[in-house]
């Protein structure tokens, strides 16, 4: 059996699976059943400084190759993270990558800062949700001197965690984003987020589907451009990578890896394959690893030719 273990920016995971953020509420319940499910670890949903309101419903459309959402990062706050992180640890069966955001650099900071004194291992920083741009304006993934900006900031405060940026794909060159990210001391990158947003119309309304009329897309139909783009960010920096984007299959994971990802992140792959989707999908990549002479599922990593 090949050996799936994977270190990632000195967190060592069971497997290269992890719960993406965004998918399943801020509970250590619900992280603890993901772990259960055969995640190797969790992103936890984007965490505000203070209580954030989401989007009204409609807020998520499915269809057979992509999903479009419009959810609106809704979450309860810093402070109830904090004692669900604390309950988490208590008997923690999985890295916990912590996913933070903020309208603007004090908020990342305050968060950051206390992030820093928690029992989690990464720190992922959100600069990228397409959905709150009439809240705050352009996502700062979308402007580098934005995203280095923020790095920097989050790098100062943030002790010893190691702090991963998630990028947008809605930018015309995103080796331009990650470098500038890399200037500003990132350790790694969560790459892609949702890409978008797009439309989607009720023809008898006339009218978008979505409350948020508009959403960032995500599922199968993404993935080659995900893995695109991995492997872009993977030779422009040489910095450890969170593969995410449409991954649904233990192949689609591979490929992701052979593009330069170290861990592969799945969300809506949950919807269209169940929980237990990171067991299925490890249980694939350990197929593929042991038709394939491949004995540590790490030494495929950044391996295509290109
Ligand atoms: C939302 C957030 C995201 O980061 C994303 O990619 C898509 C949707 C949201 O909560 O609306």
């Amino acid at each position: 059996m090949a050996n799936l273990k994977v270190k990632y920016l000195g967190t060592a995971f069971a497997n290269p699976t992890v719960l993406a953020s965004g998918v399943t509420g801020v509970t250590a319940s619900t992280w603890k059943s993901v772990v259960r499910s055969g995640a190797g670890g969790i992103t936890t949903k984007s965490i505000w400084l203070n209580e954030h309101k989401g989007h009204p419903n409609p807020t998520i459309i499915t269809t057979e190759h992509w999903m479009m959402n419009a959810v609106g990062l809704p979450d309860a706050g810093l402070n109830k993270a904090v004692e669900e992180i604390a309950e988490y640890e208590k008997d923690k069966p999985a890295p916990l990558i912590a996913s933070i955001v903020g309208g603007n650099e004090e908020e990342f900071i305050k968060i950051a800062e206390k992030m820093a004194t928690l029992p989690i291992d990464i720190l992922e920083i959100n600069i990228s949700c397409p959905n709150v741009e009439d809240e705050f304006g352009l996502p700062f993934a979308c402007v580098a001197t934005d995203a280095k900006r923020i790095t920097q900031a989050v790098k100062k405060v943030a002790g010893n965690k190691p702090v991963v940026i998630k990028l947008s794909p809605n930018v015309t060159r995103i080796t331009e984003i990650a470098e500038a990210c890399a200037q500003g001391g990132a350790d790694g990158f969560c790459l892609i987020n949702t890409l978008g947003p797009g439309l989607y119309i009720n023809l008898e309304l006339r009218m978008p589907v979505l409350a948020n009329k508009v959403g960032g897309i995500s599922g199968p139909a993404i993935k080659p451009l995900a893995v695109k783009m991995v492997h872009d960010v993977y030779k422009a920096t040489g910095l450890p990578i969170i593969g995410t984007g449409g991954v649904t299959t233990g192949k689609d994971a591979l490929e992701m890896m052979m593009a330069g990802a170290t861990l592969v992140g799945m969300g809506s792959a949950v919807y269209y394959r169940g929980i237990d989707v990171f067991r299925k999908v490890a249980n694939e990549i350990s197929e593929w690893c042991d038709k394939n002479g491949v004995k540590n599922v790490e030494e495929i990593i950044g391996t295509v030719k290109m």
